[in-house]
């Protein structure tokens, strides 16, 4: 079969990016073990208000000793309003949404996610320095988004009085891979 020479170079071309994009995904998987999310928790979103997991919004503590803090999003407000932690300590989020896709983020920390309807978002870091953060939904959600914002204070560890600890209603362990 005779190929055009100008269409063989294309083909050549097209078959060495195929490559390169094969190879990169492969060595983002292999190499640095770069996965999409497994083992997701789901929550039905019509009843996210009265789930054990979201019943009670807000900072507690688990039988461990660690840290977590819930957090509900919806049209256009996150619970709890307004929350302190301790900065340098290690928080796990848990975020539901009860009713579209909003955003999560407190600004000036790397703690962000995108809140799913349906879906708990879980991570785990720490708010760096002590002082007033403003959490922001960074999702265009509807008419009031821009007003959609609360904030987060952070006090130095040692003035901070832990939650009193309370088992842990969520399945999934955020934080590994
Ligand atoms: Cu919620 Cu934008």
């Amino acid at each position: 079969m005779n190929v055009d020479l100008y269409e063989r170079i294309w083909m050549w071309g097209v078959g060495v990016m195929l490559s390169l994009f094969f190879a990169a995904t492969a060595y983002s998987a292999v190499a640095r073990e770069i996965h999409p999310p497994s083992h997701v928790e789901t929550i039905d979103p019509a009843q996210s208000m009265s789930d054990p997991r979201f019943a009670k919004q807000g900072l507690w503590t688990d039988r461990d000793g660690n840290l977590h803090l819930t957090v509900m999003a919806m049209m256009y407000t996150f619970l709890p309003q307004r929350v302190t932690v301790p900065a340098g300590v290690p928080i796990t989020f848990h975020l539901t949404s009860r009713d579209v896709v909003h955003g999560y983020q407190v600004i000036g920390s790397n703690a962000q996610a995108m809140v799913v309807p349906g879906y708990v978002s879980q991570f785990t870091t720490i708010i760096p320095e002590p002082g007033e953060y403003l959490i922001a939904c960074n999702e265009y959600c509807g008419i009031g988004h821009h007003q959609m914002s609360t904030t987060m204070i952070a006090v130095p560890a040692a003035e901070f009085t832990a939650p009193e600890a309370m088992d842990n209603p969520f399945t999934s362990h955020a934080g590994g891979h």
